[in-house]
């Protein structure tokens, strides 16, 4: 049989090395007993961006990017998608199984108790300027969450630990509508018990007047699968800044801001906002050519395309185009999505997209769904945010309760200056 391991022949000295080789990978610090002389500090690797460093183990979501497959816990995505609700995914993605229906009840109706939140957030999200991004403003409300539940900073305890998880799912949905309505200069809707997760959002979000009717069940179904959708996606961008900062053991109510802000940036969670932007900047199927001519010299680039991991159609972009055809029966068409289809037809033809492996990516089309549904622009990245936010708990409480993990801390290659004598400011020339 062969043996497990690796053997490293270092050149520098002609010292050989057998490392083991455990679930496809080495321990990084098995390299750092590789010196030239008892002087030297060790091996190290060199990875910018963690394009091929395994931070963890996991057990919470599998992703084959060049199969272009998406599991949670081992349930394929279109299967959750088409016949679990968000809540129901979110209790799989954090307690690993399934629930039945007692506990999925018991989940729901503790999620639907925790959704108000204290007054004075209402007075903070007043305090911003009308014109204040949403994201901005949600980052920041996440954070001061913080300040209303200090007994969150024992997280070490699992107890408590559940009930922050609970607190967080549950508020996400009354802090960003409040967010939507404060910058719209409208009053604010308090959350309902009676209500689903996405149709309590949407009614917090749209209610104008008592009497008016409830959100379509359509768009309600819509909504709640775009939350599932983006409910996990392993060691991404925000949910490593999420492990990163609770690696420190800081609470989780400003973990989750700190992962917020990683999914601000358009290269992550507000690639929504700058697709819609793209294709408004378009405008028009026969404008389509000279805009990849500017993607194709590297000027730009075209947003909802490409993923680090996806080397395939992303899984999710799939099933959001299917289900904005429902939401387009309901609510008419978005005309943007003529753009967005002939779009990704001429892409995936072009050998610069088809040489690079680029696809659409789950943002290419929830932003047109998003937007045909109402909902402004700028509000996109924090529908992400709402969807990832049981991801984000669920990895940050598989890494504190992970024997093996420390606080993050990587190392660097120092490249700059030797140690050199300071010079007073009159020397200096
Ligand atoms: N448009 C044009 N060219 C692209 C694009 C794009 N969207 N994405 C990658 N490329 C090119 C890039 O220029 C490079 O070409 P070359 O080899 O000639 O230099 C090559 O493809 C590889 O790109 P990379 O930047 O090394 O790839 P990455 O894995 O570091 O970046 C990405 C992944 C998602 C940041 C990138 O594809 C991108 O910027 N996409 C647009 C933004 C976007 O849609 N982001 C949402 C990601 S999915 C939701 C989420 O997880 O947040």
């Amino acid at each position: 049989m062969a043996d497990n391991s690796i053997t490293i022949t270092d050149n520098r000295t002609g010292k050989t090395y057998q490392i083991p080789v455990e679930n496809g990978a080495i321990n990084a610090m098995a390299l750092r007993g590789i010196k030239v002389d008892d002087t030297d500090f060790g091996l190290m690797s060199y990875d910018p961006g963690y394009k091929n460093t395994a931070s963890t183990k996991s057990t919470i979501t599998f992703i084959d990017g060049e199969k272009g497959i998406l599991r949670y816990r081992g349930y394929p995505i279109d299967q959750l998608a088409k016949s679990a609700s968000f809540l129901e995914t979110a209790y799989l993605i954090l307690f690993g199984e399934l629930p039945n229906q007692k506990e999925l009840e018991q989940w729901e109706y503790d999620i639907n108790h925790h959704t108000i939140v204290h007054k004075n957030i209402e007075k903070f999200v007043s305090g911003f300027r009308y014109d204040a991004h949403p994201m901005g403003m949600f980052v920041s409300t996440l954070g001061a969450l913080s300040t209303f539940y200090p007994e969150a900073k024992k997280v070490h305890d699992p107890e408590n630990r559940a009930l922050q998880i609970k607190r967080l799912i549950s508020k996400t949905i009354t802090v960003a509508a409040f967010i939507y309505r404060h910058s719209k200069g409208m009053h604010y809707i308090y959350p309902r018990n009676d209500l689903g997760y996405a149709a309590n959002f949407l009614n917090m979000m749209f209610r104008m007047t008592e009497d008016q009717a409830m959100p379509d069940p359509v768009l309600v179904r819509a909504m709640d699968v775009l939350f599932t959708l983006h409910a996990d996606h392993e060691q991404n961008c925000s949910t490593t800044a999420m492990r990163v900062i609770g690696s420190s053991e800081a609470d989780p109510y400003v973990a989750a801001a700190g992962a917020a802000a990683a999914l601000y940036g358009p290269l992550h969670g507000g690639a929504n906002e700058q697709v819609l932007r793209m294709l408004r900047e378009i405008g028009s199927v026969k404008a389509i050519p000279e805009y990849v001519k500017r993607v194709k010299s590297g000027e730009i680039r075209l947003m909802g395309f490409g993923h680090r991991v996806y080397k395939n159609y992303d899984p999710r972009a799939k099933i959001i185009k299917e289900i904005a055809d429902q939401v387009f029966e309901v609510v008419g068409k978005n005309p943007l999505i003529d753009v967005a289809i002939e779009l990704e037809r001429i892409a995936l033809e072009d050998d610069y997209f088809v040489s690079r492996k680029l696809y659409p990516n789950v943002d290419f089309y929830s932003g047109i769904i998003y937007q045909a549904m109402g909902l402004p622009v700028d509000i996109f990245p924090v529908l992400f945010a709402i969807g990832r936010m049981p991801g984000w708990l669920s990895q940050w409480q598989e890494n504190v309760s992970d024997n093996e993990q420390k606080i993050a801390r990587p190392r660097q290659l120092y490249l700059g200056s030797d140690e050199r004598q300071f010079v007073p400011v009159a020397k200096r020339g």
